[in-house]
């Protein structure tokens, strides 16, 4: 068997899957975010573990026999947090994570520092990448910044307490900003820009290679039989799209979760920084892809749910009855500012084109139109960079909204396919690549799409209403954020 890992960012799930990919069982445990100032988030290294351990503990219970008989072990997790440890691996300070934005100043500093930084990243600097909050630390918490001997991402953590190794794969060193996308390797001119030097990076191997074999007192922990290998594995969004078999150019994936994800597989680096593109490698050698991300996808429904003292899923139905296409109201979902394509960490919310009929119904389906155009915003400016995506399947909770996806394929002017029940998160893809890495099995002959259950078609009758409506919501922002600043 194999076991799959993900360190998420409000739980760590654990996978486990037979030698023909199918999936045994699961468990889950949870992980809180401390937010000790505006725009900040955090969390403690310690915490990850605790729940790993949890999980796999749990999973043991539920499944003695097959975890006994796990042979590779695959890692996923929330990309780009900050876990610095000293010269004797304890940890410095809490973990800056991916939607932590208070590194916004240190971006442009990192930028004006290294002008080729763009290039040779291949991706803009953005608060959420790791790279500019190890230069806020430099700035703000010397102390803490001399301390450093390896900046860690969250999994590259948990490997490094599973395997005592330090190692990181491609996909996730990708979202450092200190790597060379396009040479898979890290960049002494990035290190550089923020005071380190490769000394301070872990190793690299590929997603789907070995990245060292689990600790022998953690096989006799879990009553493992042999030593199991643990797989690179991958960022959460690269290993879900070994999950849900986006590898190949143009195969693609949208979630709908807290943030929401236009990812797509691209045979070479195609980077597109003017749109905001991310343009990272995938978890399969060879291979890179890119992703739209815009940071508050069903977070602006949950919102609003939370403001409206409802349930985001009885909001929705409630829109599907009836439904005719974009009305008064326009949403902007820039609640936590904007990554894709605006890259703007002080973009801001805003509804527009409410009267007395605005009610909860018109603005549910407002903030679902909402997120549906920053889908089309990456899809555009992927496009712009020279992609054509090919298929596109739908994952994460927002996903169950079959009006939300017909919202979305309509502005796409492209089908969506959601997959026959069955957990596609980074567990799963991770699970896969502990396979492949303990097996030598081709990532292709293992990384395969999931049955279809229901395709999505875009709705004619509603496409020259929607993009009438996806051209006022583009002019709202630059207005909008001319008269706030
Ligand atoms: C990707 C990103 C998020 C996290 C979520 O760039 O920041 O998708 O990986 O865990």
């Amino acid at each position: 068997t194999y076991l799959g890992l993900d360190i998420g960012t409000s739980g760590v799930k654990a996978l486990l899957i037979d030698g023909q990919g199918a999936v045994i069982g699961d468990a889950t445990t949870t992980l809180n975010v401390s937010r000790p100032k505006s725009g900040w988030s955090e969390q403690n290294p310690a915490d990850w573990w605790q729940a790993v351990t949890d999980a796999i503990d749990l999973l043991k219970g539920k499944h003695p026999n097959e975890v006994a008989a796990i042979k590779g072990i695959g890692l996923s997790g929330q990309m780009h947090g900050a876990t610095l440890l000293d010269g004797n691996d304890a940890i410095i300070r809490p973990a800056i994570l991916w939607n932590d934005v208070r590194s916004d100043a240190e971006c442009r500093e990192l930028e004006a520092a290294l002008p080729t930084s763009r290039e040779i990243s291949g991706n803009i600097a953005m608060p959420g990448f790791t790279a500019p909050k190890i230069l806020w630390v430099k700035k703000h918490e010397p102390e803490n910044f001399s301390r450093i001997a390896k900046v860690l991402l969250p999994k590259d953590y948990v490997r490094l307490l599973l395997t005592g190794r330090y190692v990181s794969e491609m996909s996730d060193a990708a979202g450092t900003l200190w790597l060379d996308v396009a040479k898979r390797d890290w960049s002494e001119a990035l290190l550089g820009a923020t005071g380190l030097d490769k000394s301070h990076m872990p190793g690299l191997v590929e997603g789907s290679e070995v990245s060292g074999t689990l600790k022998k007192e953690l096989c006799q922990r879990w009553g493992i039989e042999g030593q199991p290998v643990v797989a690179g594995g991958g960022g959460d969004n690269a290993a879900s799209a070994c999950g849900i078999g986006a590898i190949n150019p143009g195969e693609g994936f949208v979630s709908l979760g807290t943030s929401g994800v236009v990812f797509v597989s691209n045979e070479k680096f195609s980077p597109n920084t003017g749109g905001a593109v991310h343009a990272f490698c995938h978890a399969v050698p060879d291979t890179w892809h890119q992703m739209g991300v815009f940071l508050s996808a069903t977070d602006s429904l949950n919102w609003l749910a939370k403001l409206l003292g409802a349930e985001a899923a009885a909001l929705t139905s409630q829109v599907a009855e009836g439904f005719s296409g974009p009305g008064e109201e326009i949403f902007l979902p820039y609640l936590s500012g904007e990554r894709t394509p605006h890259n703007n960490a002080k973009a801001r919310g805003s509804f527009t084109g409410l009267s007395h009929l605005s009610d909860a119904k018109t603005m549910t389906q407002a903030v679902m139109e909402g997120v549906a155009f920053a889908v089309r915003d990456s899809q555009r400016v992927l496009a712009d960079a020279g992609t054509d995506i090919k298929t596109l399947l739908a994952v994460g909770g927002g996903s169950r909204s079959e009006l939300w996806l017909e919202m979305i394929a309509t502005n796409l002017g492209m089908e969506i396919a959601i997959p026959q029940d069955g957990d596609f998160g980074g567990a799963f893809g991770a699970a896969r690549l502990g396979l492949i890495a303990a097996t030598g099995a081709e990532p292709a002959s293992v990384c395969t799409m999931p049955k279809i259950k229901k395709t999505i078609s875009p709705r004619a009758d509603l496409k020259s209403a929607y993009d009438e409506q996806y051209e006022r919501f583009r002019a709202l922002y630059g207005a909008i954020e001319e008269a706030r600043n």
